[in-house]
């Protein structure tokens, strides 16, 4: 057997506990599957004083994580600690200017300085590795790094934010309204510490950035993100859309036009029949689809510490097998600068608005649609109350730029009175 693989480990909180249990509960699996002993030299965390259920006597405490980074008896810098800035970018980078190789699961820190990170990394032939940060424990990277090295991609889609996928079901089923749901949310402690990380579709978008620079081969682009979360979608909405045959979903999709690369984290309808539509609770969902594969569908917990330690054991254990493959798929500098298509691909749209009882009203919303070339595929308009009526249009396919500018003159007439909401209809 060659030398035993020694991880240093920051961050220990429900994900770097849980890698700590599997290397104690399945050391001898471990070291069979890898041929090496997989052990850890040092731990990091903010608070040494912390009861976690598990003593970490055995190992080497360090308070500062860019000193655990760079010990001689570290081979394996594992960046357990989040965020985009501060201890986890500077000790990530302390790691690999010290010769180690670097398994994360931070998905702001990849989405965000992932092409200079890749460069550092692949200049001393170190690897980094981040199969946690994307989807909890669905192997999505390896499919799209491996799996799938032969296709050219032509699309990625995905459920990547089991929170906001909660919310969206759970508001479903129980009727609740979105503040009473999201106050539920918090209670269970499924939000991010910042919940518009979450709600906010941020978190997922990272995701979506991190996907698409290993599909089309492109430098992570989060700032080419259209996102829209999905604080604004009503039970209305939702209830309006099940009418349809849709569901809401805080979907991402990215794919490469001949305008550029499309990247959008925005709430869809999308068929409540198809696989994402079908998709409940915290539950994870990405779509990929090849030129040769056609299209795969995968589907598992995206968060917790289970799942979550999984995905950073799988990346271990790929090291201490010497598998080390561009941090993207590809050499970092053979990364293109993405070229953002904003809005570029037409689709159907729905928008619910409120209409004011007056005669000749529904004309100018028609008209103003018309206007923009927009072309009306199904109508409803619901009971007057207290003097409005909600109406309800499905689109043929139009731009969101003409649809902006119909929203714009919907605003501006007398007939509307709350701002028109306005859900791109994915057909997944
Ligand atoms: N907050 C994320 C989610 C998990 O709800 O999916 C970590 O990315």
């Amino acid at each position: 057997m060659t030398s035993p693989l020694r991880l240093g480990i920051a961050g220990l909180g429900t994900v770097g506990m849980g890698v700590v249990k599997i290397l104690r509960s399945q050391t001898d699996l471990l070291a069979t599957r890898t041929g090496r002993q997989i052990t850890i030299s040092a731990v990091s965390a903010r608070d040494k004083t912390r009861d976690r259920g598990i003593s970490l006597a055995g190992y080497a405490w360090e308070t500062d994580p860019v000193a655990l980074a760079v010990r001689d008896d570290v081979d394996v810098f594992v960046e357990l600690m989040g965020g985009s800035e501060g201890p986890a970018r500077t000790a990530t980078e302390a790691a690999l200017a010290a010769g180690k190789d670097v398994v994360t699961a931070n998905k702001a820190l990849l989405a965000l300085h992932g092409q200079e990170l890749a460069e550092k990394a692949e200049a001393t032939g170190r690897s980094i590795r981040f199969e946690a940060a994307v989807a909890g424990g669905i192997p999505v990277i390896k499919s799209l790094m491996e799996g799938l090295a032969g296709n050219n991609i032509t699309r990625v889609m995905g459920v990547m934010n089991g929170t906001c996928n909660y919310i969206l079901t759970r508001m479903e089923h129980s009727g609740l309204p979105y503040e009473d749901v999201f106050k539920e949310a918090d209670a269970l402690g499924y939000l991010e510490a910042d919940p518009t990380l979450d709600v906010g579709g941020i978190d997922a978008g990272h995701k979506l950035a991190i996907l698409s620079a290993i599909a089309f081969g492109t430098r992570p682009d989060f700032d080419g993100i259209e996102i829209e979360g999905i604080d604004r979608v009503s039970i209305d909405d939702i209830r309006a859309a099940a009418d349809m045959g849709f569901r809401i979903k805080l979907l991402g999709v990215a794919q490469k036009t001949g305008r550029g690369l499309v990247q959008r984290m925005q709430p869809c309808l999308v068929p409540a029949a198809s696989p994402i539509g079908q998709l409940e609770g915290g539950t994870n969902m990405v779509v990929l689809e090849g030129d040769a594969v056609e299209q795969i569908v995968l589907r598992g917990p995206g968060a917790g510490q289970g799942p979550t330690a999984s995905a950073v054991m799988g990346d271990i254990c790929d090291i201490a097998r010497g598998l080390r493959l561009p941090v993207f798929g590809q050499p970092a500098a053979t990364l293109e600068a993405a070229q953002p298509a904003i809005s570029a691909l037409p689709a159907p749209f729905y928008l619910r608005m409120s209409l004011l009882d007056k005669p000749g009203a529904l004309a100018k919303v028609t008209a103003i649609l018309g206007n923009s070339e927009i072309s009306i595929d199904r109508m409803r308009q619901y009971g007057h109350a207290d003097g409005s009526a909600p109406v309800l249009i499905v689109t043929h396919k139009t731009t969101r730029t003409a649809l902006n500018e119909a929203l714009k003159a919907l605003a501006a007439t007398d007939v509307v009175s709350t701002q028109p909401v306005a859900l791109r209809i994915e057909h997944v």
